[in-house]
């Protein structure tokens, strides 16, 4: 029997707002991805992830929803969306959109409803609604902190704008009000959307915050000062609204309506868990598919820690059977090459001066991905991660969208450095990107250099590299999430993993060298190398530092 796709797909994240602009405002759309749908087939991806295309007020890239059954007029519409759905399966990729169960926008219908009520209304039992601290109610009721900073409670004034001592919770940016898990209207709208989207022929669904549902009862104090980044939500198993053993519940029933399609539909859970064992509980094989494996995208360059990291992500999905998931890039984080650039050189993401060690961090990151497609598993590429596209460290304040930037008056929140728009093309005004030349946000002058049309045709770049590794893990790696078996070499800076060929061509060495010596790994054939140094010589591979290789001994 075959394993289900799933369990070692390559999974391509699209950011709608930056992936390809068909209509010329300079803001992605779906036409756009539809537009190209055969580059991703061309470069060897099985599915794509779409990151939110529902009505919005944009406030936090599309995480704030206004209507899940719309797309936003600033993407296209639902004819556009079944369109991309259908035109990806005829070119054999499956389509995974983004469902954020956590909060909405406060344009959603039923924050505007609970806006025209007094606190205590039905309207309101929707969300967490909590009386302030203090002689009137004019403190937060509780210590919670905004991933995005400040507080996570906002006043609800009465009508004529007074105050009414109430608070509602937002973890995110206020304009995001966290629902309130605990109503079964809230549960039964969003199992409807499931199936809303699983009768369009939607393959899955990636969860935003699904570890953050449920509350605990009473919002008791955390009681610590937590230290959360944006995107990296403040967790913790003892963290009251983190966690709370009743989100299973959830998840239960989503997989049960997910396993009545046909094929199976699927979900991939942003699972932020304190220990591997409360992580592997979401991984249960009658909860999510998979969750993503944020401690690989966090490791630094250490060999030693990056072989704890594999180690620790595969024993714990194996605790209950399921296949992990490998990501290095995404919309809320700095792109692989610059973040090994900047550990390199000591530098922190937020110092604007500079882009620490690029040519190394590009090394390193082409390194990484080599090394990451050739392990046992499902992968994530983030768009322009094929590329080897850099962060854009030096946007200007003014041209951020970030919420997060704003509410920690740009001490954080600085993910847009990777969402500017793909370079497509050498040369114009955004590069491919737009008809008109436009983009939302300012493209860097190198933008052309690494564009898509200077890739394609050139053996040695990053997006050739991506793809002949795409290719050979479908021809030289034997399918599924399958074995895994470290290789001893005497360099503990070289890590060496073993994974079985298909019958008769025998097993694939994937190999990443994080020393600052040159390594040999006897090897008769070199597969594919990260780097035009990673060569053969006398029965051996040599890797030189910095470098990854697939070979066959
Ligand atoms: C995680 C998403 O990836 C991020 O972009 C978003 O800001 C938060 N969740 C809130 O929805
Ligand atoms: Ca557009």
């Amino acid at each position: 029997m075959t394993a289900p796709w799933w369990r070692d797909a390559v999974i391509y994240q699209v950011y709608p707002r930056s992936f390809a602009d068909a209509n010329g405002d300079g803001i992605g759309d779906l036409a756009g991805i539809r537009s190209r749908l055969s580059y991703l087939a061309d470069l060897g991806v099985d599915a794509i992830w779409v990151s939110p295309w529902y009505l919005s007020p944009q406030e936090d890239g599309g995480y704030d929803v206004t209507d899940f059954r719309r797309i936003d007029p600033l993407f296209g519409d639902l004819a556009d969306a079944e369109a991309l759905i259908g035109e990806a399966h005829d070119l054999g990729l499956r389509v995974i959109a983004d469902i954020v169960p956590n909060h909405v926008s406060d344009e959603h219908p039923w924050f505007r409803a609970a806006f025209r009520t007094p606190p205590g209304s039905p309207e309101w039992s929707l969300f967490h609604l909590a009386p302030g601290r203090g002689a009137d109610g004019e403190e937060p009721p509780n210590d919670w902190r905004s991933v995005f900073g400040g507080p996570a409670w906002d006043p609800i004034p009465d009508g004529s704008g007074r105050p009414t001592g109430a608070w509602f919770l937002h973890l995110f940016d206020s304009s995001q009000p966290d629902l309130n898990w605990e109503h079964p209207a809230v549960r039964a709208e969003f199992e409807d959307l499931l199936r809303f989207w699983f009768d369009r022929g939607l393959d899955g669904f990636r969860i935003d915050v699904a570890s953050s549902l449920v509350k605990a009862p009473g919002y008791p104090d955390e009681g610590r000062a937590p230290a959360g980044t944006p995107g990296t939500p403040v967790t913790g198993g003892d963290l009251p609204q983190w966690d709370q053993p009743e989100v299973h519940d959830v998840w239960r029933a989503w997989r049960r309506i997910a396993d009545g399609y046909e094929p199976p539909r699927v979900f991939v859970g942003e699972v932020w868990a304190e220990s591997p064992s409360a992580l592997a509980a979401y991984l249960r094989p009658d909860e999510l598919h998979t969750a993503f494996n944020f401690d690989f995208m966090m490791a630094p360059w250490s060999a030693g820690r990056l072989r704890e990291v594999i180690d620790e992500s595969l024993s714990t999905a194996g605790l209950v059977g399921a296949p992990t998931t490998w990501v290095l890039e995404s919309h809320d984080k700095p792109r692989v090459r610059t973040r090994f650039a900047l550990e390199a050189a000591g530098m922190a993401i937020d110092d604007r001066s500079g882009r620490g060690e690029d040519a190394l961090g590009e090394r390193r990151g082409r390194a990484a991905t080599l090394f990451m497609l050739g392990l046992p598993g499902s992968a994530y590429l983030y768009q322009g991660q094929e590329l080897g596209l850099r962060e854009v460290v030096e946007l200007e304040p003014s041209v951020r969208h970030d919420p997060a930037f704003v509410r920690t008056r740009g001490t954080d929140g600085l993910r847009d450095g990777c969402r500017v728009p793909m370079p497509w093309t050498a040369d114009g005004a955004s590069h491919g990107f737009s008809p008109t030349g436009r983009s939302w946000l300012p493209m860097p002058p190198d933008w052309g250099h690494v564009s898509v049309e200077r890739q394609a045709d050139d053996p040695a770049s990053t997006l050739s590299l991506t793809r002949s590794a795409l290719r050979l893990r479908r021809t030289e790696i034997a399918p599924g999430d399958g074995a895994m078996a470290w290789v001893d070499v005497d360099d503990p800076a070289v890590l060496v993993v073993r994974r079985p060929g298909p019958e008769p061509a025998g097993d694939v060495l994937v190999a990443m060298n994080l020393g600052t010596r040159e390594a040999a790994i006897p090897g008769l054939t070199l597969l594919l190398g990260s780097d035009a140094g990673v060569r053969t010589s006398g029965g051996r591979i040599v890797l030189p530092p910095d470098t990854a290789a697939w070979l066959r001994g």
